[in-house]
């Protein structure tokens, strides 16, 4: 996790820690995986998005468990599973359904009370998820997909562009994200807002 140059480049082969639970054999480099979880994603995506959902049912642990199983299921063992480690980002793992129901609750009351506009509550769900950080990867993935949920399902408005382009790899629009991810941790969410327009 993290900006690890190291990992950027499509050649580096993955190491051992990184194949736990990997379910095709093949894959032995970066690039491989990349390719393989891209594909899993764009059939989630075609599951989700001719999907009706109901708001509740959007914000519920089984459905956000259920689309991450849905959008890496083909490619690792642990899809869908909460992580059972602590990692430099994210809360405690015993903590991590507490947080998820209470940012599901709090989202519920955004949306009944108009708190936010829609955008706003989209992304503000976007980056307490990923700040939790549910999962063992794939976490910023799943944040932006389920924003484009909620954005889409729940306010009928157009899913977001985030940038354009592929967020994976070193590229400038991915330092463009993770400065603005880094200015949401601070308690500034615009910059995430705008990039996710643009
Ligand atoms: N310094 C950081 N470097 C990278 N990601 C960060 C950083 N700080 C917070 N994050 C968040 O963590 C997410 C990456 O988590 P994870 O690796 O589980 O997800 P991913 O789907 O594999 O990655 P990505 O979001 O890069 O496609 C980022 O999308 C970002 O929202
Ligand atoms: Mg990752």
């Amino acid at each position: 996790m993290g900006l690890n140059l190291g990992f950027i480049d499509g050649q580096t082969p993955l190491d051992e820690n990184e194949k736990v639970g990997l379910l095709i054999p093949t894959v032995t480099t970066r690039g491989e995986l990349d390719e393989f979880e891209q594909q899993n994603i764009e059939e989630a995506l075609q599951w989700v998005l001719g999907k009706k959902l109901s708001t509740e049912t959007i914000l519920s642990e089984k459905f956000i468990r259920n689309l991450h199983k849905r959008m890496y299921g083909q490619v690792w063992s642990w899809a869908g599973n909460f992580r059972s480690t602590n990692k430099n980002i994210g809360v405690d793992k015993w903590q991590i359904s507490v947080a998820l129901k209470q940012l599901c609750d709090d989202t519920l009351y955004w949306i009944n009370n108009n708190t936010y506009p829609p955008d706003e509550v989209a992304i503000r769900f976007k980056h307490r998820i990923v700040s939790i950080h549910c999962f063992p990867n794939g976490n910023g993935r799943h944040s932006r997909i389920m924003a484009d949920i909620i954005i889409d399902k729940i306010h009928g408005k157009p899913l977001f562009s985030w940038g354009m382009e592929s967020l994976s790899g070193q590229g400038y629009m991915r330092q463009i994200y993770i400065q603005a991810v880094r200015k949401a941790d601070a308690g500034d969410i615009a910059p995430l807002l705008v990039f996710a327009r643009s």
